[in-house]
């Protein structure tokens, strides 16, 4: 398995997947890159070279997943990039599938696309709220409990005590589940009667966000919950 490395030339690394210009922008990195590499790039924007180098290598490579090494670099530096993720989430990919779904539903008349609709309505609104929970409970619970495990603080806030991470972060096999489902319901049994172009173009946003989507909620299960668990054990012993 090749992996990309300090040396690897950013206008390479688009080269070999265009799908991770969203995850470099989360970084604050944007094209124009000219001859810079992984590294040059990093120290001009400030960037933990080797968590830059762990989550790119993750998203290209799925049987890749240094999950000790990720489990080693600060809460802050893996929240603020999960939430960065929630912000291209709500802002760019929800936003785009919904204008690319009512285009469709305007230009045919076919009852499937209504029933799409409504079952994407129902997802949104779980997914949004599963964002929101992990926005307003998990992650400050995490970052809380950073500033104990790392001394900087005696306790945890009172309305924090006696709660576990298991308690805020919930299972993610729901809201994946609904978007496979969605797909599905597109790819096996919509009417042939819409247009080709935008059928398409929907499908493609909906395959690139789940692909964005479960590499998110891989670092959420895999990486963030265990070194939690970890520091609790640490911090409640
Ligand atoms: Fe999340
Ligand atoms: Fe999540």
């Amino acid at each position: 398995m090749d992996l990309f490395d300090k040396k690897t030339k950013l206008a390479f690394l688009i080269h070999s997947n265009y799908l991770l210009l969203p995850v470099i922008n989360r970084f604050g990195i944007k094209l124009g890159f000219r001859d810079k590499n992984i590294e040059d790039i990093c120290l001009e924007k400030n960037i933990d070279l080797n968590f830059f180098l762990a989550i790119i290598n993750a998203f290209q490579n799925h049987e890749y997943f240094p999950e000790k090494e990720l489990r080693s670099f600060s809460s802050e530096l893996i929240v603020d990039y999960l939430r960065k993720s929630h912000i291209d989430f709500k802002k760019i990919s929800l936003p785009k599938i919904e204008q690319q779904l009512n285009n469709l539903v305007e230009k045919s008349h076919s009852d499937d696309l209504k029933i799409i609709q409504s079952f994407y309505a129902k997802y949104k609104e779980e997914l949004i709220e599963h964002i929101q929970d992990e926005e307003e409970n998990a992650f400050p619970y995490v970052l809380e409990l950073q500033k104990v495990a790392d001394k900087k603080t005696e306790s945890l806030p009172a309305h924090l005590v006696g709660y576990s991470i298991q308690s805020f972060e919930k299972e993610h096999t729901n809201v994946d589940e609904k978007l496979f489902d969605l797909k599905n319901i597109v790819i096996k049994y919509l009417e042939p009667n819409y247009q080709n172009n935008d059928c398409n173009a929907f499908l493609f946003e909906l395959f690139q966000f789940e692909r964005d989507l479960t590499d998110h909620a891989r670092i959420e299960d895999k990486i963030l919950v265990p070194k939690v668990m970890a520091m609790e054990k640490e911090v409640k012993a």
